[in-house]
């Protein structure tokens, strides 16, 4: 079932960070979804997560460090454009893709020789990250704290639905409120001359640019560019992922007595349940998977959804959308 901690006191963080180190899995909020962590360097507890996740075995984790300084155990080498993102953009919705150390065995790394880092932009989880780091803790391995293929949760309520079935006694769940960005964070891979973004995010093309002064190689475009062995690897990439129950729809006029999600100014055909009116775009990646939710929680089977049009945080929506509308 796994322990529900919403007061999450220092204490609380402490014995959550022991409870990774005793090699038990704690699920704990970030910026832009919630994780399912253990311990990066304990083999059995990252069996666990995918045990846990119903996740193939060859799909590598991301790495979550608490500081900047962290993150040479992990990798071998860093590009220098790699080193403007991670110092712009750490903490923050971002992972990198980088050449791993050996302290990056396969078992996160999916057998590949890079390893993906991320240092999360949520007090909840650096105070868990630091605590973890003063028990000589490495890094923090994290996939979504969701099943295989489902939506990822935004709040603790959604991890308990649906990985509460899955935790042990001993597991922990950090309660820390709604997640403030609601995507899963924008993935660069920072191996070759150029960044490339493999799933799009909250730090854009545009951002990375600025910082970098670098273009970005075979930007993300709605048509992937990402190759076939690598969509294997890049779970997120694969197509039915974010799905809920209800079949989702894009940009079709709703029929009556389906879900309805669009931007606020876009008004509710008449008999159609409204799911969500977000004002903005970041309010839309926000609540989305709330929103897809709780269609399931209401039965509803069709949800159609009006894509934000755009580039930045929109392209991240309609690719989290598209993977949802090819789901079921
Ligand atoms: O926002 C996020 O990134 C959240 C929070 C919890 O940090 N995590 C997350 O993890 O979305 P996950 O496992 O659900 O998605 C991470 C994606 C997967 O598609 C995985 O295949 C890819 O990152 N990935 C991880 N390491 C990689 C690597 N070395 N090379 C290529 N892709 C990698
Ligand atoms: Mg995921």
């Amino acid at each position: 079932m796994g322990q529900f901690l919403s007061n999450c006191s220092a204490d609380a963080l402490a014995t959550a960070a022991q409870a990774l180190k005793n090699g038990s899995l704690v699920a704990f909020p970030t910026e832009t979804v919630y994780g399912l962590g253990a311990d990066a360097t304990n083999a059995l507890a990252v069996a666990r997560i995918y045990e846990v996740k119903g996740r193939p075995s060859d799909h590598p984790l991301i790495v979550h460090i608490a500081e900047l300084k962290h993150l040479d155990q992990w990798i071998s080498d860093i590009s220098e454009y790699g080193i403007a993102l991670a110092r712009n953009f750490w903490p923050g919705p971002m992972t990198l893709i980088l050449r791993r150390s050996e302290l990056a065995k396969d078992f996160i790394t999916g057998g590949q020789s890079t390893v993906g880092i991320r240092i999360p932009d949520n007090s909840l989880a650096l105070g868990l990250l630091d605590s973890f780091h003063k028990l000589d803790g490495a890094g923090i391995a994290a996939p979504s704290a969701n099943r295989f293929g489902q939506v990822s949760p935004t709040s603790a309520k959604a991890v308990r639905e649906e990985l509460g079935d899955y935790l042990s006694d001993s597991d922990l769940v950090l309660d820390g409120g709604p997640s403030e960005v609601g995507l899963e964070s924008t993935i660069i891979d920072c191996t070759g001359e150029r960044p490339r973004i493999l799933r799009p995010g909250a730090i854009t093309i545009s951002m990375i640019e600025e910082v970098t002064g670098v273009k970005v190689a075979n930007s993300f475009s709605e048509q992937s560019n990402v190759s076939k062995e690598e969509s294997i690897r890049v779970s997120g990439s694969l197509e039915n992922h974010y799905a809920p129950k209800a079949k989702v729809f894009l940009d079709k006029h709703p029929i009556a007595g389906s879900g309805f999600i669009a931007l606020e100014h876009i008004e509710t055909p008449d008999g159609v349940i409204r799911l969500a009116a977000p004002k903005t775009v970041e309010e839309f990646a926000r609540v989305l998977y709330e929103a897809l939710r709780d269609g399931d929680h209401q039965h509803i089977d069709s949800i159609y959804v009006a894509q934000p049009t755009g580039d930045g945080l929109a392209i991240a929506i309609r690719d989290r959308l598209s993977r949802s509308a090819k789901g079921r």
